[in-house]
């Protein structure tokens, strides 16, 4: 029997992969090998999230394929290889992947999918990533749903920004950690995540960008009715350079915060506590938003606000009961 398209372009990635990984263990790949040891991590991890080295080099890889039977037009839609027209109308062709770390991307099934590289200088961009191609959706997959496969019985994925994060946690004996692939969460990958766990922990950057992906995270996931917390880096740090910071220990510490709690704080950055203007706009806000909890937790946010703004809990709830008649449209 023929192979489809799509049994070709797997089979291309996979000989890419495997090339990639063995590449990083000889001397064209030493200079990879030894920015994944300096950014910590061991040849185990390396071995099991299939790590790799795309070489020094125009074509090295496309030539392999070529050799193996694969057609130029194959690898470059599987993103492979890019295509240059040129004058004389004889094509000529170069490696997508060159000089780069390798991060390949499996699906649940063990096919690759694509890859994202990293650069071992400072070059643009940090990450190179296999855009969408007849076998890879870049919205629909996740970075490391082969693991999530393996490990049964997770009670929540950690959902994080970068392979990194995912690769370097997973070192320190974290399980059920996962990544989007360069874009933010999309409704899709939030449903593919509920085959996984009950529930979903975002565990963002620390910084702006991190934080405000957050926001945008768990409205997603709230529409996908999966329940989340937030893992909240203290100092801007990734979760990558957290877990190196206060190791495996200060993970298990950093307290899993429920969105509301999450959404509580966020406000309260924005305004000035010691105005009565500041409290009084902290406090119409937080009411919309303690007004969609349960009512045990709705009681201990009450608290924690009536503490924050001054106003005792009977004012809040008041105020609470007012944002909670309002209609949807006018509330957020
Ligand atoms: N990303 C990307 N392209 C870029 C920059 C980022 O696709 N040019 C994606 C990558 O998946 C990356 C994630 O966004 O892992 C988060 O970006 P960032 O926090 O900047 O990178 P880190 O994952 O922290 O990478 P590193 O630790 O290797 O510097
Ligand atoms: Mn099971
Ligand atoms: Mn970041
Ligand atoms: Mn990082
Ligand atoms: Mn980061």
């Amino acid at each position: 029997r023929r192979r489809t398209q799509r049994e070709r372009l797997l089979a291309a990635n996979r000989e890419a992969a495997r090339f990639y990984h063995e590449n990083l263990f000889t001397p064209q790949g030493a200079a990879s090998l030894a920015y994944l040891r300096r950014r910590g991590l061991s040849d185990g991890v390396i071995r099991k999230f299939g790590l790799g080295a795309s070489p020094d080099d125009w074509s090295v890889v496309s030539d392999r394929l070529l050799q193996k039977g694969f057609t130029l037009d194959e690898l470059v839609l599987a993103g492979l290889t890019v295509r240059k027209k040129s004058d004389n109308g004889k094509d000529r062709y170069f490696d997508m992947f060159r000089s780069r770390a390798m991060f390949p991307i499996i699906d649940a099934h063990g096919n690759v999918l694509a890859f994202g590289g990293r650069t071992l200088e400072k070059k643009e961009p940090k990450y190179l990533n296999t855009a969408d191609t007849p076998v890879f959706n870049k919205r629909k997959g996740v970075f490391a749903a082969n693991l999530l496969r393996q490990q049964r019985h997770l009670d929540r994925v950690i959902l994080v920004e970068g392979y990194m994060d995912v690769v370097s946690l997973t070192q320190f004996g974290v399980e059920g950690v996962c990544a989007t692939l360069g874009t933010a969460l999309t409704n899709e990958q939030a449903r593919l995540l509920k085959r996984y766990a009950p529930q979903v922990y975002l565990g963002y950057d620390g910084d702006s960008a991190g934080q405000h992906a957050i926001l945008r995270g768990l409205e997603i996931l709230e529409q996908e009715n999966v329940p989340a917390r937030v893992l909240d880096f203290p100092d801007g740090l990734d979760p990558d350079e957290f877990i190196r910071r206060d190791g495996a220990e200060g993970f298990r510490n950093l307290p899993a915060i429920s969105p509301a709690a999450y959404r509580l704080r966020r406000l309260k950055d924005g305004f000035d506590l010691s105005s009565q203007d500041g409290r009084l706009a902290y406090a119409r806000g937080a009411s919309e938003i303690v007004s969609a909890v349960d009512p045990l937790e709705r009681d201990v946010l009450l608290g924690q606000l009536s503490v924050e703004t001054g106003f005792p809990r009977e004012t809040l709830t008041e105020q609470m009961n007012l944002a909670a008649k309002k209609p949807v449209q006018q509330r957020m």
